[in-house]
């Protein structure tokens, strides 16, 4: 048995996990970065995470229960993400590792969502949607990497969720995310206004769909709740598609949905419904584990540190795109886990 320490920063969040050998997970402290206003700046976020690193660092180990003795591994996100938010948790992991004299792993960020949603939903070999403010995925494991069927060829739909709610004037109270702010104003609204739904080939486009919903949000003359319902009833509606064409080209039993996203309601009902046509199991990954969290990468640590993928420091050099479909995965084939 041994433990791995996990370290997120490829975004606002700072998070710091430990998962042992077994598939525990024993701590997981997350501290996020909240601009004052607008959209995230990278250094700014980069200087929040140098802050809180040593605090949240301590208190994962302490939540966790260990000595710092005791951590076998250190893992970090290694990409893709921000550049100066990934270097300060790379930088933070080195250290650790070196005075620790342990080795160091580099962690696909958009794999750990995927293997951190398997360890807890309890599914082996799933479609998975993963969206959030910077990512829309539609992935499963196919010829031992994980293969993406669809992804977002501009803005990730998280991402078009905030701007419109910026643009509406929209206000986040008590840190709630904007997308949570649009989904209790769709709830109110119910008048579908059309909007461009663009889903070419497999990939999907969201930036045509903000311009527009902007535009008639600007014109004054549609009620705000019809609005946000019609873009997430496109744009869900999009996801859903290109998530059963995946489901249905795979015959997959299971479709796991991931990232801040996943919190909605409606898109969970989506692919809820079409699953149970398919004949597929649904599941989503609870909140905690579905943001970008430390536990994730603690975790896929554990996994990548079985398969010997360890990285010297000299070459632990970050990787800002590094795509989900180019990360080793060999632990998924010999089914350690
Ligand atoms: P990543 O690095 O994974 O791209 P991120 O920092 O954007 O990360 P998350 O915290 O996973 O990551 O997701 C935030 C997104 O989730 C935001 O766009 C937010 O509006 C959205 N979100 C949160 N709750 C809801 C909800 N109930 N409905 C829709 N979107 C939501
Ligand atoms: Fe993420």
């Amino acid at each position: 048995m041994f433990y791995c320490l996990g370290i997120e920063s490829t975004a606002d969040d700072f998070s710091v996990g430990v998962a042992s050998s077994e598939g525990e997970i024993l701590s997981n402290v997350i501290s996020a970065y909240v601009p004052s206003e607008g959209g995230i700046h990278p250094r700014e976020a980069a200087r929040h995470h140098v802050k809180v690193a040593g605090e949240v660092v301590a208190e994962a180990i302490s939540k966790a229960g260990i000595s710092s003795r005791e951590i076998s591994v250190v893992a970090f996100s290694q990409g893709p993400g921000l550049g100066p938010c990934l270097r300060t948790g790379a930088t933070v992991a080195r250290a650790i590792a070196h005075y620790l004299g342990v080795p160091l792993v580099g962690v696909n960020h958009c794999v750990a969502h995927i293997e951190i949603g398997r360890l807890i939903c309890g599914v082996k070999d799933p479609v998975t949607l993963y969206v959030s403010g910077g990512n829309t995925i539609v992935t499963a494991y196919e010829g031992g990497r994980y293969r993406v069927f669809g992804e977002t060829l501009d803005i990730a739909v998280g991402n078009c969720l905030d701007v419109f709610a910026r643009r509406a004037g929209l206000r986040q109270e008590h840190g709630k995310p904007f997308g949570a702010l649009i989904e209790e104003l769709a709830s109110r609204g119910g008048e579908y206004i059309p909007l461009p739904y663009t889903v070419k080939g497999m990939d999907m486009s969201f930036s045509g769909l903000l311009t527009a919903a902007t535009n008639l949000l600007k014109s004054g003359k549609y009620d705000l709740a019809d609005l946000c319902y019609s873009l997430q009833e496109t744009a869900f509606s999009m996801l859903t598609e290109v998530t059963e064409r995946a489901l249905a080209h795979t015959e997959k039993g299971d479709v796991l949905l991931t990232g801040g996203v996943a919190a909605n309601k409606r898109l969970q009902s989506m692919l809820r419904s079409m699953a149970s046509e398919h004949g597929a199991e649904f599941h989503v990954v609870p909140k905690q584990y579905a943001l970008d969290n430390g536990a994730m990468i603690a975790w896929t640590g554990v996994l990548a540190y079985k398969c010997g993928l360890t990285l010297p420091i000299e070459r632990s050099y970050v990787r800002l795109r590094w795509r989900l479909d180019e990360a080793p995965v060999p632990w998924v084939e010999t089914g350690i886990f």
